[in-house]
């Protein structure tokens, strides 16, 4: 007897397609609203009599645009979206004579050229992709600079779609990082890459300043064109190595302040496609000692990869960071020797803060896939709070590093 796997193959492909059915096609997910406590913290008023001219402000705003802004949350209070916040400061700087709280709002932070960061790891499982989005939503709400973020989902796993919107994707439609690289997808004739990946491929994310570009399992093909390409030379195409930045990167450069890539466990010429493209590097690592021992071996072989960069490609700019994140951080003692291994390895300073280990996103997960910060607070979270507040709290910690590393490096090393 034999297995009849071309008919599994078959009914796994449908089944497939009749998940994807189930969510709907066209509908978003949920918005997160972000508490008024946000507003008022921000325009660093909390609790003092400015609150209420902060709120005939806002009334003044929504009369004046015709828009209704906040909802009553079942607690009453009243709740914003990140978007609607955003909204809200943009005009509170328009307005004259200026409140005189406006000197406090953020300036939106803009970047002449997108900075790129890859989160690596050959390690699977390890917490790549969770920490993407975490760190992706926290980068988006940073001190409200408001970074224009774009994510790419350079792993064939595709998964990044289902935490930043949600809705099925029809790949017969939809281009996938891996289909514009190969150009499965073709760029109409009469428009630019930065057209074409604008207006038919990037997609907006739930969150206002995230957008993204999916992948798809078919993405693999990628992988199988960029090894054409580089044994068409003797000593190998260094061409293949550029094919991501040259396709989607450089062309969307100047539109986003950070380029964030999600990569698969695996070494090959796709992900060192990222490694080339990228301006700092995180490798997210559980602090396990199975994921810690796959992780150090890791570092020597993404240093061959710049290396070979920087010996045979002449236009290559130097990393600007490599950073090692800890993360799923138990407090035990196996995690702190972990950590403590880490440091040794890449040097207290290339080690960040560690991410704590929590049930939360698991838990988060099974809810429509949605991350922690797609629940306002920890009240409304149908964990554990305390787990949700430092999670939450530890994201934002990390992504002000990331931001303030980054502003070290542009201004005064200029990526
Ligand atoms: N800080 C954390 N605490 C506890 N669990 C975590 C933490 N971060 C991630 N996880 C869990 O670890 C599992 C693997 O995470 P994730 O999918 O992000 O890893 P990955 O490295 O992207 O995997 P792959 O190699 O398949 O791409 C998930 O179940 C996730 O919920
Ligand atoms: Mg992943």
């Amino acid at each position: 007897m034999s297995v009849n796997h071309q008919l599994m193959a078959e009914n796994a492909k449908k089944v497939a397609k009749t998940n994807l059915l189930d969510f709907e096609i066209g509908e978003k997910k949920d918005f997160i609203n972000y508490d008024r406590v946000i507003l008022k913290e921000i325009l660093q008023q909390p609790g003092n009599s400015e609150y209420k001219n902060v709120i005939n402000h806002i009334k003044k705003i929504a009369d004046t645009n015709g828009v209704e802004l906040g909802s009553i949350g079942g607690d009453g209070h009243v709740y914003y979206s990140l978007k609607e916040l955003y909204f809200i400061f943009d005009e509170l700087l328009k307005m004259q004579p200026q409140p005189k709280y406006a000197k406090n709002i953020p300036v939106a932070w803009r970047l002449e050229k997108a900075f790129v960061i890859a989160l690596s790891n050959l390690k699977g499982g390890t917490g790549k992709s969770s920490s993407l989005i975490h760190l992706a939503i926290a980068l988006a709400l940073a001190g409200y600079t408001r970074p224009r973020i774009l994510i790419l989902d350079s792993d064939p796993q595709g998964q990044v779609y289902l935490s930043m919107d949600g809705r099925a994707l029809d790949f017969n439609n939809v281009p996938s990082v891996g289909s514009i690289c190969t150009k499965k997808t073709p760029r109409p004739t009469d428009k630019s890459q930065r057209e074409f990946l604008l207006e038919s491929a990037v997609i907006k994310s739930h969150i206002t300043n995230i957008d993204f570009i999916p992948g798809q399992p078919e993405d693999q093909d990628l992988q199988k064109m960029l090894d054409n390409l580089y044994s068409e030379e003797k000593r190998g195409n260094k061409e293949a190595y550029k094919v991501l930045y040259k396709e989607i990167i450089e062309p969307l450069e100047n539109d986003y302040d950070l380029i964030l890539i999600d990569l698969p466990p695996a070494n090959n010429i796709a992900v060192a496609n990222a490694v080339y493209a990228a301006d700092g590097i995180i490798i997210p690592a559980a602090a396990r000692p199975m994921d810690a021992h796959s992780t150090l071996s890791y570092i020597p072989i993404i240093s061959d990869w710049l290396t070979e960069f920087e010996e045979s490609i002449e236009e290559y700019k130097p990393l600007g960071f490599m950073k090692l994140l800890p993360v799923a951080d138990d407090s035990s003692t196996v995690a702190r020797q972990q950590i403590r291994k880490f440091k040794q390895a890449m040097g207290a300073d290339n080690v960040l803060k560690s991410i704590p280990f929590a049930k939360a996103y698991g838990m988060a997960n099974s809810d429509n896939n949605k991350s922690l910060f797609d629940y306002p607070n920890q009240s409304q979270f149908l964990g554990s709070g305390g787990e949700w507040k430092d999670s939450t709290s530890a994201w934002k910690q990390t992504a002000d590093t990331i931001m303030s590393e980054i502003e070290d490096l542009v201004l005064f090393n200029e990526v």
